[in-house]
């Protein structure tokens, strides 16, 4: 029998303490104004959309081109149909659970066969020959792709899965509580962790294409299939854009400074309309351990991205991810990787031109006049939003669009207090980014995206995760998933709350409803957590139940009926009540900022994925570390490969917990959610 509680140095409570804490590690500086007092004036704005005041008040308070770009928005009030589901209790439960109606089959966990010569899954047994086959640990981004030709193209296709982190302890057995390393990992030394585990962890990164039919009502993966990849920390990988070649991105394995072994941290990410897949490198500084050599050159740029953090000791065994021993190796991650899944040979590419940054997510749409807009989070407390548009223009050639992501304008959004925004343009030679503040090239510019955004007044936001355009409103959504750091003479009116807990979705729009004007209005459609609880400041409308409201969004779907569909990371019992899960959001009408629960994750798990097929008519999702321990929850067991209370799904006595993909369909047929 384990102690079942849970003392200060616990490692399942170190890690998460440390992950916290390590969202915080490459601090943006502060200086911008602060506008502690302009909330009440925001919501104030919500209801003169309502109608509370006049024509001419409207426009006196918000000036004629705000005016006309939300007309434009009001245009589609109302038509959003509502969430046809009977909402979940949020009362946590072990398992998983859907909305009435439904079916929520698991496709594939960790373990399972993804190559054909794939070993079956022993997790006593594992190896890194036989992970480097096998789906990797922690799904977090999909991406779906309907194969060509297929008879019904919302029925055969490839998902395309992002392998983010890996958690040793439930991974693996026997390592004890002062065996794995963790986030903290500088005092525990690794002691349990030996070059064979660090191997089988490095194939557990990365993602997985796999191809998936459904077929009798259920969906399946495609034994043998031709497409079937497995992309780890070590798959070859070329460096393209800006930054392809700089001296600041060659190693001594690879001089040209154009070609990596492996992608990183890949959280969530993007589908092009040309047809690949876009994986975002994400908390990279966790990889590298070691010191850099005295004066060195990157020490800014290090310190900025939080490098090293040694959640990992990776460098202990593998020489480039020690910076005395390879010092330019960091800069080769934080990227945004594109891959071609209809091709398992393809090299994929680390496009430059994007940025180098804690990428969340690259969700894109195509602009009025044809170039590809991507916007993007940068996942740290105080960081940043970003936007990029190619310079050429989407052809629907997979061929002629190639290559697009290699030149373009990248910007960084600052959220103006009277709810308009500006992109500030991140180029070389323009404002402060010239050889004055460091910068000799545009590889400099986005090799420290972090430094050029903070020189140019970015605004400082609470953790930006998903960023993802309703093609059907052309409204952006940003998950801002919390920011307990932030003080309150740090307020200001994208970020209203000081010690933000739980987080707010802030909406905007582009001026003409153009992704590539340099200008957009903004407003929060939600601030979440307990509308019970006064001094919590949520906001959901008062339709919402006592189960609808969630806190720290994180990934986002839109529907193919333009419904946004929000899951979330970091709620526990302790915290808010509830496990962590998928809520329906309404955005428009007199019922907007309602939510309601349709998906609750199994204990300890976080929602992320969501991804539909093109009819509506399935809902892909991904477990992520299923069994974690409830952070805030002093009585809880400690979260181990032998601690039963996390083994889901299986439930059975060899079983670690496995990270998961779920593929959710009506019973019946028919859309989700209508
Ligand atoms: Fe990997 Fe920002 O979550
Ligand atoms: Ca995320
Ligand atoms: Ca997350």
């Amino acid at each position: 029998m384990t102690d079942t509680t849970h003392r200060a140095d616990d490692p399942a409570l170190v890690r998460s303490q440390a992950a916290e804490r390590a969202e915080d590690i490459g601090l943006s500086p502060a200086g911008a104004p602060t506008f502690g007092d302009v909330v009440a004036a925001r919501f104030h704005r919500r209801d003169l959309m309502k109608g509370v005041l006049g024509v001419g008040a409207i426009t006196a308070a918000l000036g004629p081109a705000a005016l006309a770009s939300r007309t434009a928005a009001a245009q589609t009030a109302d038509t959003t149909p509502s969430f046809g589901f009977r909402e979940l209790s949020s009362t946590p439960t072990e398992r998983a659970e859907v909305a009435e109606g439904y079916a929520a089959d698991v496709l594939i966990r960790w373990g399972d066969g993804v190559l054909a010569d794939a070993p079956a899954f022993d997790p006593r047994a594992q190896s890194a020959a036989g992970q480097a086959r096998q789906f990797g640990y922690n799904n977090d981004y999909l991406g779906y792709f309907p194969v060509p030709g297929a008879s019904d193209p919302s029925r055969h296709g490839l998902l395309c899965i992002n392998h983010e982190y890996t958690n040793e302890e439930l991974m693996f057995p026997g390592l004890g509580r002062q065996d794995w390393g963790g986030p903290l990992g500088r005092a525990r030394a690794f002691s349990g962790m030996t070059p064979e585990l660090v191997a089988i962890e490095m194939m557990a990164h990365g993602g997985s294409v796999i191809e998936v039919r459904r077929e009798g009502g259920r969906w399946q993966v495609v034994a043998g299939s031709r497409y079937a990849r497995r992309i780890t920390a070590d798959t070859a990988m070329e460096i393209t854009g800006p930054a392809a070649g700089h001296p600041r991105m060659r190693t001594a394995a690879d001089p040209a400074g154009r070609r990596v072994l492996g992608m990183l941290n890949n959280c969530a990410g993007g589908r092009t309309p040309w047809g690949t897949w876009l994986s975002c490198e994400e908390n990279v500084n966790g990889y590298f351990t070691g010191r850099l050599p005295e004066g060195h050159a990157e020490a800014v740029n290090y310190r900025r991205m939080g490098i090293p953090a040694r959640w990992y000791n990776w460098g202990d065994h593998v020489e480039r991810f020690d910076l005395a021993r390879e010092p330019n190796e960091a800069n080769r991650f934080g990227w945004v990787v594109e891959i071609d899944p209809f091709d398992p040979t393809s090299t994929p590419k680390k496009r430059t031109a994007l940025g180098r940054f804690k990428h969340e997510g690259a969700a894109g749409i195509v602009a009025r006049d044809g170039r590809y807009v991507l916007y993007s989070g940068d996942d740290e407390r105080y960081d940043y939003v970003y936007r990029f548009i190619t310079e050429g223009r989407v052809t629907g050639d997979r061929a002629r669009d190639g290559d697009l992501l290699d030149a373009g304008t990248l910007a960084v959004a600052r959220y103006n207090a009277d709810g308009t925004g500006d992109w500030l343009p991140l180029v070389f030679g323009e404002g402060p980014l010239t050889a004055a503040n460091g910068f000799t090239s545009q590889a400099d510019v986005v090799i420290e995206t972090r430094r050029a955004a903070d020189l140019l007044g970015a605004t400082r936001m609470d953790r930006p995760e998903d960023v993802e355009a309703n093609p059907a409103t052309d409204k952006v959504y940003v998950m801002l998933t919390n920011n307990s750091r932030r003080k309150p003479e740090e307020v200001d009116a994208a970020n209203p709350r000081a010690d933000n807990r739980f987080g707010h979705i802030v909406e905007m729009l582009p001026d003409g409803r153009d992704h590539a004007a340099p200008r957009f209005t903004w407003d929060i459609l939600v601030r979440c957590g307990d509308p019970s609880v006064a001094t919590v400041g949520a906001t959901f409308n008062s339709r919402t139940s006592r189960d609808g409201w969630f806190g720290m969004p994180d990934n986002c779907a839109i529907d193919a009926d333009g419904r946004l569909w929000v899951t979330t990371d970091g709620n526990f019992p302790s915290r808010t009540g509830r496990n962590d899960g998928v809520w329906a959001m309404e955005t428009e009408g007199a019922a907007r900022g309602t939510s309601k629960l349709f998906f609750k994750c199994p204990f300890g798990a976080e929602l992320c994925g969501p991804e539909f097929t093109p009819d509506g008519e399935t809902f892909f999702v991904a477990i992520q570390h299923p069994g974690e321990a409830d952070p805030e929850d002093a009585r809880a067991a400690p979260a181990t490969f032998e601690n039963p209370a996390t083994r889901w799904p299986d439930f059975s006595p060899d079983m670690p917990p496995r990270p998961s993909v779920l593929a959710i369909t009506r019973q019946g047929g028919g859309k989700i959610g209508s």
